[in-house]
């Protein structure tokens, strides 16, 4: 038996994210490592970190130098990065900071236990593209916490993982590596394994989900199928999946949308601009009509759809009338929810070589954007008002009584409800339209 260490892990980011972070703790439980809510006091310390935006190195530089005399009180504490920006930083990590004992990008975290004995050596590093998927080679989900560890209901699943469409402005091909699927036999056992343990809702995740092509019984399966088999697992209520790109949209995929009953009316399809000179400046590869076209496909199958996008405004060379396109093409798809942001330039991308939108004129738009974006939410929920939804019961809410869950269309909802718990999937008539959640009452 190894004598309990702790483990504090900070997540950054995205949910491929989140779950990443989880596998970590499962790849060094057998180490001996137990996690815990706070780095004081913790053994080991890992920061798994985000790239996609804004001074990421540099907000990481300065988190390391505020743990940095958390070595002083326990020699033994090991520091490490993980995730995007150790993947684009490498061994200038540990050039800056010398207190960084591990340097790991998001291909290697099959490597940790190996990894720890080189610690004990020095500072190890491993920011390479092996081989190996390291999705064979990281234990089971759940090992090491024990056959009947339950989980909360609603659970993340990494089914693809990488981009091979190097958008202009992004760092994800170069910090996750190309495209890569998870063989579906395997998808499949560890969502009947989240299902045992208590979950009954499954988001597929992947970078770009909509091009998942697992290998199966020596020929491929996309999305769609993949799907279909979910939606046969007793116990499973629900699948959703994120995130898309328009180029990779199937019939079948958007069929499914209209004919399976456990995939939610919920998509998040990213554009970043409405503006086809723009787009094709960031190499997206589609129109803003095509895009449009897209959606309608959606809203015929099923057209209740809650919409979702990314935007970015202010990408070198946007002009008024540019953004004033994007704006067109928002008040034509109308999201139910979005997330915009400023262009900031990524190290690395083709786009950080071209001059930039004066400051003040991007954030003006980001304003604009958001303001329209917000007024098109709020209208979202409002029209909820009335509706019967669906609602998976997450957790208990703050007042007494009270439950907490998502709607079918991903809003959160409280509802009172004394006799459920979580894991309950009910039907709730929706009753008052809040800031950012709804509430509800049971039928
Ligand atoms: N600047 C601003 N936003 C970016 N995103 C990705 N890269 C950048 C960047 N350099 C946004 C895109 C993407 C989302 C995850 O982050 O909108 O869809
Ligand atoms: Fe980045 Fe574009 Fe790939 Fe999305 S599709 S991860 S924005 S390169």
């Amino acid at each position: 038996m190894t004598t309990p260490k702790s483990l504090f892990i900070k997540t950054y980011g995205c949910q491929m994210n989140v779950y990443d972070s989880e596998r970590m703790a499962e790849a060094l439980a057998p180490e001996g490592y137990v996690q815990t809510d706070t780095p004081e006091g913790a053994d080991m310390i890992l920061l798994n970190t985000c790239h996609i935006r804004e001074k990421a190195a540099e907000k990481i530089y300065s988190e390391l130098g505020r743990l940095k005399p958390l070595k002083a009180e326990n020699p033994d504490l090991k520091i490490g990065v993980t995730g995007c920006v150790a993947q684009a930083e490498g061994a200038e990590i540990v050039r800056r900071q010398p207190a960084v004992d591990l340097v790991v990008g998001p291909q290697s975290y099959h490597r940790l236990p190996q990894l720890m004995e080189q610690m004990k050596t020095g500072a190890a590093i491993e920011t390479e593209f092996p081989a190996e998927d390291k999705f064979d080679h990281l234990p089971s989900r759940d090992a090491g916490r024990g056959p009947k560890a339950r989980r909360a209901p609603a659970a993340f699943l990494t089914v693809q993982e990488g981009c091979d469409k190097f958008c202009a402005f992004c760092v994800v091909p170069y910090t996750r590596g190309a495209e890569v699927s998870r063989p579906v036999d395997r998808v499949l056992a560890e969502a009947r394994d989240l299902v045992n343990r208590g979950v009954r809702e499954i988001t597929l995740l992947g970078q770009n989900v909509n091009a998942y092509h697992g290998d199966k019984d020596g020929g491929t399966w996309g999305l769609a199928k993949l799907i279909w088999a979910l939606n046969e697992i007793d116990g499973l209520e629900r699948i959703r999946f994120t995130t898309s790109h328009p180029n990779d949209m199937e019939d079948d995929l958007i069929e499914a949308h209209g004919t399976c009953a456990k995939l939610m009316p919920y998509l998040h399809l990213p554009v970043q601009s409405g503006s086809d000179k723009i787009l094709k400046l960031m190499n997206r590869k589609h129109t803003a009509e095509s895009y449009i076209a897209l959606i309608e496909r959606f809203r015929k199958a099923r057209p209740d759809l809650l919409l979702s996008g990314d935007f970015i405004v202010g990408f070198p060379g946007e002009t008024d009338e540019d953004f004033e396109a994007t704006l067109d093409l928002v008040r034509r798809v109308n999201y139910g929810q979005a997330y915009s942001f400023k262009y900031s330039a990524r190290p690395g991308t083709p786009a950080a070589e071209r001059p930039d939108v004066p400051a003040q004129v991007a954030d003006e738009r980001l304003q604009r954007l958001q303001a329209l974006l917000r007024e098109q939410q709020v209208e979202c929920q409002d029209a909820m008002v009335g509706k019967t939804v669906g609602v998976l019961f997450e957790k208990a809410g703050r007042i007494e009584g009270q439950m907490v869950g998502k709607s079918d269309h991903l809003h959160a909802v409280h509802v009172y409800a004394p006799d459920h718990k979580p894991g309950d999937l009910v039907q709730v008539r929706i009753t008052i339209s809040r800031t950012n959640s709804l509430e509800g009452e049971l039928l």
